[in-house]
């Protein structure tokens, strides 16, 4: 079964080839941090016009790098949320006039859906139940999956998000968007326990999180310190940062593999390319006899082929969809999407 995957949910315009659910045919990203990073963030409208101008060549490449003609795609999967809203209508409506156009079947996907089975691209013989955390820039989840499209949400963000976080103090540290990777990277100059910065566990057995506290922790620091803020303390600052996220995510994490007997973690989205954390969930999970599993790093950030992959497991196990423009042409992008 070959089915194109879209996604543009937030800024990158992704397509996809995939097929059975496993092989990667192609995955094509048009990343627009050039348009991004000068603001040090995502601007919406921005992101909208980048995706208008990039969402026909993109599919293009994706179709031609896999050598594969429309005609002979199955299924055309699109994310329609969470993200913003401009942005997953770009892609939605694109998808709808390619399926209309060349009758074919298509299905909208949770973006969040799309992130936990990026891990099914690598790891297909995966089985139920699975511990998932979702960390991502605009997410950080926590569910308990008990079969294919069978999510409990255990734990949520109840302010930032871990990815922004991130994003967040490397802007406050003038170190560069997206700051996740910088700040993995800067990290490793510093000492992370060179400033006892909060970890934020809530109440006890509390399955959320929340990084709001820890992100004002470091303005406060930087704000004593400076200005100017002395280069020489940089690394420490991202390293001591990077250690409380890390710390929290884990603790939290184990807990909720505690709580329900898990003993099969996967550790997806954007922040779980973070050399760090993907260190300490093995480390944690050999202790705790736990196994966890991690995308390669261009599966965990924003693409095509977990969308594609994501519509195989939840749409096309059971057959092909049958090409119903009436139902599919009413799909609606929802910023809020919720997976559960
Ligand atoms: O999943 P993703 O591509 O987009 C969303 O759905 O949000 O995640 C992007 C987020 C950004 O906040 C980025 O800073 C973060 O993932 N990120 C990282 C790393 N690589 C990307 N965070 C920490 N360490 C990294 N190495
Ligand atoms: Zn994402």
């Amino acid at each position: 079964m070959l089915i194109l995957g879209i996604e543009t949910s937030c800024d990158e315009t992704a397509a996809a080839v995939i097929k059975d659910g496993r092989q990667i045919l192609s995955n094509i990203v048009a990343s627009q941090l050039e348009v991004h990073s000068k603001y040090g963030g995502v601007v919406p409208e921005l992101a909208c016009r980048k995706h208008i101008e990039n969402i026909i060549p993109v599919i293009d490449q994706a179709l031609s790098a896999a050598e594969i003609s429309l005609a002979e795609i199955d299924l055309i999967a699109v994310t329609r949320g969470p993200g913003l809203i401009g942005a997953l209508l770009v892609g939605l409506s694109t998808a709808k006039a390619i399926a209309y156009a060349h009758k074919k079947p298509l299905v909208g996907i949770n973006h969040l859906a799309g992130h936990i089975y990026s891990v099914f691209l690598e790891y297909p013989e995966l089985s139920f139940p699975l511990l998932a955390l979702v960390v991502s820039g605009g997410h950080t989840e926590l569910y308990q999956i008990r079969g294919h499209g069978d999510f409990c949400q255990l734990g949520t963000t109840l302010d930032d998000a871990a990815g922004e976080a991130f994003d967040k103090v490397a802007k406050m540290l003038a170190l560069g968007y997206p700051g996740g990777p910088i700040i993995d990277k800067c990290a490793r100059e510093g000492d992370p326990q060179a400033i006892p910065f909060p970890r934020p566990y809530l109440n006890k057995g509390s399955l959320d999180f929340s990084f709001s506290g820890l992100k004002t922790a470091v303005a406060v620091y930087l704000k004593k310190k400076g200005p100017p803020v002395g280069q020489e303390i940089i690394p420490h600052v991202a390293a001591s940062f990077q250690q409380a996220v890390v710390d929290v995510l884990v603790a939290k994490t184990f807990e909720a593999a505690r709580q329900t007997g898990s003993n099969r973690i996967i550790l997806v989205g954007g922040v779980a390319c973070n050399s760090l954390l993907r260190k300490e969930f093995i480390t944690q999970g050999q202790e705790a006899n736990v196994r966890v599993y991690y995308p390669s790093p261009y599966l965990c950030t924003d693409n095509g082929a977990m969308i594609a992959c994501a519509a195989y497991y939840l749409f096309g196990l059971e057959g092909i969809p049958a090409p119903s423009p009436p139902a599919y042409l009413e799909l609606d992008a929802v910023a809020d999407l919720p997976l559960a």
